[in-house]
């Protein structure tokens, strides 16, 4: 019997309807080859689903994801939702989605392919040979914790927000962080700012505590957050796994993205203990360059890539996909923002086009 999976698709903003059609044409073309089905169920989320219902993430929208074997999410955000009260903004209907869906872990992965090399705004033997991967908590911390609001007394206008952690959550990550580094180098590296903070303080305990009961054969280390940053762009390749919290790991991927020459390059999934995976390029929806068939959709096709592999088990096809992309670049086709002298410029639709070909379809 062929096997059948649903995904459901949320283009959202900005440039996610571009990069959703490319990822959609490479995913029907892997998915024949390799002799399985995706059904396609597409939903509102973001500023497009603001405008249709007034919610950035309608309960129709979660009741489609949840029923679901995968969802596949491009971008959300625009300029013009940003004067919305917050609950009623594009972002908080992607972190509704992500605790909605009980995602409380985070994988963004960072490989270099040699063909960007000369793309970072590092030097080559920098980043050469990198290969790391920032676990990120997701659904606690200051993005979630209470009490929080901003409040007016004696004169002054406050605003505060509370950076928490339970046991239960940290010890939840940190096994995802271990088995993880237990699968690829065997080292760990846990960022937290427990020379500060009491919350980092109970991560590092616990983390401690994870690794001697648990996983005494994966390597642990300790950073703190601002030594991780410096470390990032100073020398790269130290690190395996990098396991943090919410706040941190929002920061540290960015920076570590840049890593690969283009935010438009990175991929990531967030997953929970059951129930379907969400899979999404860790860029933005890039307003400035929205409908103007200039964007990258590569991170989005390397988020189907891993949608396929973590998502569905179907590590062939994935496999293809990431190669489409190694090739295309390889072959000197580049988007806007990796262009560089010498190699041929397309656009996303014409990008799209050469994956398919790189596919051999
Ligand atoms: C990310 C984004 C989101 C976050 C925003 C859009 C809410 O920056 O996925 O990294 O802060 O988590
Ligand atoms: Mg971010």
């Amino acid at each position: 019997m062929t096997s059948s999976f649903r995904i459901t698709l949320l283009p959202g903003d900005g440039i996610g309807p571009e990069i959703t059609a490319v990822a959609r044409r490479l995913l029907d073309a892997v998915s024949r080859r390799h002799g399985f089905q995706l059904e396609y169920d597409e939903q509102p989320m973001g500023g497009s689903a603001i405008d249709a219902s007034g919610e950035p993430l309608p309960a129709s929208t979660l009741a489609a994801c949840r029923a679901s074997d995968a969802v596949l999410l491009a971008a959300i955000g625009a300029p013009r939702y940003d004067a919305l009260p917050r609950q009623q903004r594009p972002e908080s209907g992607l972190l509704a989605l992500r605790a909605g869906l009980g995602l409380f872990a985070n994988l963004r992965p960072v490989k270099i392919v040699p063909a960007l090399v000369g793309a970072s705004s590092l030097k080559p033997e920098v980043i050469e040979g990198v290969d790391l991967l920032v676990v990120r908590e997701l659904t606690g911390g200051v993005y979630f914790g209470n009490p929080k609001g901003r409040v007016e007394a004696d004169g002054h206008v406050r605003a505060f927000n509370t950076m928490a952690y339970s046991d239960y959550e940290i010890d939840r990550i940190a096994r995802v962080g271990f088995d993880l580094a237990g699968q690829r180098g065997g080292r760990l590296c846990s960022v937290d700012k427990a020379n500060v903070l009491e919350v980092s303080q109970l991560w590092r305990d616990r983390v401690e505590a994870i690794h001697a009961a648990e996983y005494p054969e994966v390597q642990l280390s300790h950073m703190y957050v601002d030594n991780a940053a410096m470390q990032l762009v100073r020398a790269p390749r130290q690190f395996d796994v990098i396991l943090t919290s919410n706040l941190f790991g929002d920061i540290l991927s960015d920076e570590a993205s840049m890593l690969s020459g283009s935010i438009g390059m990175l991929p990531s999934a967030s997953l929970g203990s059951s129930g379907p995976g969400l899979f999404e390029p860790i860029h933005g929806s890039a307003p400035d360059i929205a409908g103007q068939d200039k964007a990258n959709p590569m991170a989005m096709v390397l988020s189907a890539a891993m949608m396929l592999r973590v998502g569905l088990q179907q590590e062939a096809a994935a496999a293809d996909l990431e190669r489409a992309v190694e090739t295309t670049l390889e072959a000197g086709y580049r988007t806007g923002d990796l262009m560089a002298p010498g190699c041929t410029p397309l656009g996303c639709q014409a990008m799209g086009e050469q994956l398919l070909k790189a596919l051999g379809d």
